[in-house]
């Protein structure tokens, strides 16, 4: 096979003679000279029904593949059996090797769009753009850095790719021309606006160029459709399926001040119960560590001196507990020396980075863990950090040149780092049979088996929204929390989206006081609290009391994911690929099957809905509306626009303050519009992975005018999950 780099082919030259014609002619045709392509067909290799893995040159060792977090769902891919020819022709496809890197192009529909590459919180359809797939902690940008990029995207073609990659690649979508592409020419008339200079000039063939860089090979996954959504389900299912939570995972997260210790935490986890504030889960920040940036993983006995007196302490009052970490180790932490021979070479706050890419850093890494948090029961983490800033002028993170043990350079390792660490704390979990439910800042590809839902300091409401519908293209979870807020109005709104979203978490780490007395930061941390405080805390409750009564709802979509790969949160243009109107909609979404959400943003007083072909159910007044148009919603604070779809079964609960092991539902079923399709209603021991060995139970909701029904299946027999109180209709 022949590696055309620029300097190997005029090598090659130079020994059968023809060097000095061929270097003269170089002058005048410096075309010629450009990175030949790889003429040796890729290797075409059917990977499981409906999806095809290319290789092409030589691929390098350390890829998300490589790394996978679970193994392909092959079961789940076999029912999902695909007889549909592979989307991409190979023979179309050209392959270059230079010293830089290698990349691939391959033609383009003119008015194709391409969606995912990972969370990104500005852009959405991506077509026509360079997307550079850098790790960020400032995702708010339009190059393609994110908290996750992830080099998978899904064609409104109908089918999905993803180049195996851990490299920085960039993906040019649709906005080169290669050589040798038919090129018709302008008119020639001189522009004068920006706008017409670059219309004129516009690639009239569009190509998808990808550029790997270092790399000489790469394999590419292609994914069939007929339909993006059935492309991103088998993307899912081929890193392993959907991640399942524990059913507290999906109750309210608060995170309390960083500077807390054991009593102020008490008292303020107490102050939420007396108030029957619905919260789930705790989250314990930096402040429990003796030595926080960096990390030493040992309890601070000053603000802690009864670490396990505390976590009783807290179960007792049914908090799950989520506690704070990043990976680097400070000196002051007992394993430095352990962990030393197994780090980068560069330190972060003067604290090792560990090659979570070799077993003996994750073994040393966890042993610490254990003895400060796992053994004692801890339910959960928050990963921070471990994402990166290209862009900085001071990065704080170690950098690009940095090598690791186990071979991993500092590039790959910044797009793998995330994706390891949760590989690493998610271990001891897996090995108890528990579930978890944690938080992390950084991610890559073929993540949806993790147990990880990703979150960032950036805190623009819109772009929170955008996030968390793209991160439905691309295997990822999000959560849009809730830290302070400038001005009551903009608090309710930004619960309005935390609500609807995987993980419902209120971060206060920078505020001692619950936003609810207190939305202006710099107040809050004195003390000095708003004089409607009561009535704001009984709209706060309302709005997480509706989180909790679509639990069900909710936990029976993340079966779903789990099982067949479909997001439980999703852009519209993945339920309607034939609507051009949903095309560029990036501020409405799905949310499991039934419920389209329209969050309003502070200052609003209106919005445009639009509403896909069919019937609809405004959730509130019941009022129906023919879709296919679009509509004025108008609702006030604390009542999110939201629309059920007609011919569906809403299960909801009366909302529970915290989920017990065995709390049980009460449910009304809404029967909303005509005919309505039957509903799945999922149920499990909702703590362990026995589900995996089939422990679980299907309640198959059925509704025939008055008539309704329900069956049960599957072999889970626990205490009794839900209780049907009721049916209604919408
Ligand atoms: C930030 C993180 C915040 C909070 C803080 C504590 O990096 O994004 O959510 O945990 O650290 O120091």
């Amino acid at each position: 096979m022949h590696m055309f780099s620029r300097r190997l082919w005029l090598k090659s030259l130079k020994t059968t003679g023809f060097s000095s014609l061929c270097l003269a002619s170089l002058t005048v045709l410096p075309a010629v000279c450009r990175a030949e392509p790889d003429s040796a067909a890729p290797q075409v290799k059917l990977v499981a029904p409906g999806i095809w893995r290319l290789r092409f040159g030589n691929p390098e060792e350390f890829t998300p593949t490589h790394f996978r977090s679970a193994p392909m769902d092959a079961a789940g891919l076999e029912a999902k059996a695909s007889s549909r020819p592979m989307p991409l022709d190979p023979a179309k496809i050209s392959f270059q090797v230079s010293d830089r890197g290698c990349s691939l192009h391959w033609p383009m529909k003119s008015d194709e769009r391409i969606y995912g590459f990972g969370l990104h919180t500005e852009l959405f359809n991506m077509a026509g753009q360079r997307v550079i797939l850098k790790p960020t902690d400032k995702p708010e940008n339009d190059l393609g850095e994110s908290h996750a990029p992830v080099p998978f995207y899904v064609s409104s073609q109908g089918y999905g790719v993803f180049v195996d990659t851990a490299r920085f690649a960039s993906f040019y979508t649709g906005n080169v021309s290669p050589v040798g592409e038919p090129v018709k020419t302008s008119n020639g008339e001189i522009q004068t606006s920006t706008a017409e200079l670059y219309r004129s000039r516009a690639p009239q063939v569009k190509t998808m160029l990808v550029d790997v860089p270092v790399a000489k090979g790469v394999d590419v996954y292609v994914f069939a459709g007929p339909t993006m959504l059935d492309a991103v389900e088998r993307y899912n299912l081929f890193s392993g399926g959907g991640a399942m939570p524990p059913l507290w995972g999906l109750g309210v997260q608060y995170r309390g001040y960083a500077k807390y210790g054991a009593a102020e935490t008490l008292a303020l986890a107490g102050r939420l119960r007396a108030a029957h504030m619905p919260c789930d889960v705790w989250g314990v920040e930096p402040g429990w560590q003796s030595h926080a940036y960096s990390c030493s993983f040992v309890w601070a006995t000053n603000r802690f001196p009864d670490p396990d007196g505390f976590l009783r302490k807290m179960n007792a009052m049914g908090y799950k507990m989520n506690f704070w970490e990043h990976a680097f180790t400070s000196p002051t932490s007992p394993m430095y020396d352990k962990l030393k021979p197994w780090s980068g070479n560069y330190l972060v706050w003067n604290g090792l980075v560990p090659d979570f890419a070799s077993p003996q850093a994750r073994r040393i890494f966890l042993r610490q863990n254990d003895t400060a948090l796992f053994n004692r029961g801890i339910e959960s983490v928050k990963l921070d950090e471990c994402d990166y800033q290209p862009g900085s002028p001071k990065p704080w993170s170690f950098p690009l040149a940095t090598q690791f043990p186990s071979g991993l350079d500092g590039e790959v390792m910044h797009s793998l780092f995330g994706v390891l660490y949760q590989q690493t704390m998610w271990q001891p979990y897996q090995d108890k049979g528990l579930r978890t439910w944690g938080m992390v800042r950084n991610s890559q590809a073929l993540a949806s088996p993790l147990p990880y839902v990703l979150y960032s300091d950036s805190y623009d409401a819109r772009c929170y929204v955008r996030g968390l519908i793209n991160a439905g293209f691309s295997g990822l979870l999000w959560d849009p929390e809730v830290r302070a807020a400038s001005s009551v109005e903009d608090l309710y709104h930004r619960l309005e989206v935390a609500i609807f979203s995987d993980d419902a978490v209120i971060d206060s780490w920078f505020i001692p006081n619950p936003p609810w007395d207190q939305v202006d930061r710099a107040k809050n941390a004195r003390n000095e609290f708003m004089p409607d405080r009561q009535s704001v805390a009984a709209e706060v409750r309302e709005l997480l009391d509706l989180r909790m009564s679509f639990i069900p709802y909710l936990y029976s979509a993340f079966n779903e994911y789990r099982v067949t790969g479909k997001p439980p949160i999703r852009a519209l243009v993945l339920d309607w690929p034939n609507d051009p109107r949903v095309r560029q909609i990036d501020d409405e979404f799905m949310y499991g099957d039934s419920v389209l959400v329209a969050p309003m943003f502070a200052g609003d007083t209106n919005r445009p809905v639009y509403l896909p072909a069919g019937a609809w159910y405004d959730f509130w007044t019941h009022e129906e509306i023919s879709g296919g148009r679009s509509i004025e919603a108008t609702n006030g604070v604390g009542q999110i626009p939201l629309y059920v779809k007609g011919g569906t079964l809403l299960p909801l609960a009366k909302p529970v303050e915290f989920i017990k092991p065995d709390t049980c539902f009460d449910i009304t079923v809404n029967m909303v519009g005509e005919k309505p399709a039957d509903f799945t209603l999922y149920d499990d021991d909702g703590l362990t992975t026995a589900y995996a060995r089939g422990e679980q139970t299907e309640i198959e909701l059925h509704a025939d005018g008055d008539n309704h029904s329900l069956q049960r299946s599957g072999k889970y027999r626990g205490p009794e999950r839900y209780k049907i109180s009721g049916w209604t209709r919408f």
